[in-house]
């Protein structure tokens, strides 16, 4: 396995991802039909995935990226999410799909979808690649998921622990060392 990091234990592997996110680019292409889409990706988390994603999507697609922060540092999110930097486009009246690395307590994913709501898109959908749904605080309905995995910290493929693992080619549970 490339880029091993000790306490880094694998979860899902390049390969798992990869097929996952093939049968994902197809069931949005079989719901959307026709639609042209604004596809918005969520940085930096899903860098990797909004990338893989919009190059198997067989529609016609915009891209966009929005940043939008919670956590402080370290794994616990603030709870206050703010958008730090916005798309460059005009959404009114546009068919969108965000794609977002990892739903958690769901607050982050909310907060995007109301601040997009707020330009008067035609419809949003909302995709992510890992769902926490244990760690959930408020509800928020997710159309598209990648993988359900229980309360770990994960890291690699976009995720980071206080910017670092990012450019793991995987996604791995992230344990601290004891010494
Ligand atoms: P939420 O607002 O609690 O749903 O958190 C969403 C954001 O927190 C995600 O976009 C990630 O950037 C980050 N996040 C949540 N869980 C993890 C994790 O296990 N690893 C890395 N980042 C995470
Ligand atoms: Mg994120």
């Amino acid at each position: 396995m490339v880029k091993n990091r000790q306490n880094v234990k694998v979860l899902l592997s390049e390969k798992v991802i990869s097929n996952r996110v093939k049968e994902l680019a197809r069931q949005i292409e079989a719901d959307c039909g026709n639609v042209e889409l604004i596809v918005i990706g969520l940085l930096k988390g899903a860098c990797y995935f909004f990338a893989d994603l919009t190059r198997k999507l067989d529609l016609n697609v915009q891209i966009e990226f929005i940043k939008a922060s919670s956590y402080g540092s370290g794994q616990v999110s603030s709870g206050t999410v703010a958008i730090t930097q916005d798309m460059s486009c005009s959404i009114s009246g546009k068919n969108v799909l965000i794609v977002e690395d990892i739903v958690d307590t769901g607050q982050t994913l909310k907060a995007v979808l109301n601040h997009l709501w707020s330009f008067s898109p035609a419809s949003i959908r909302t995709c992510t690649l890992v769902d926490k749904p244990s760690r959930r605080k408020v509800s928020v309905d997710v159309d598209y998921i990648g993988f359900t995995i229980e309360d770990n910290f994960v890291v690699g493929y976009g995720m980071d622990l206080d910017g670092m693992y990012r450019d793991l080619p995987y996604i791995g549970i992230y344990s601290k060392l004891n010494n």
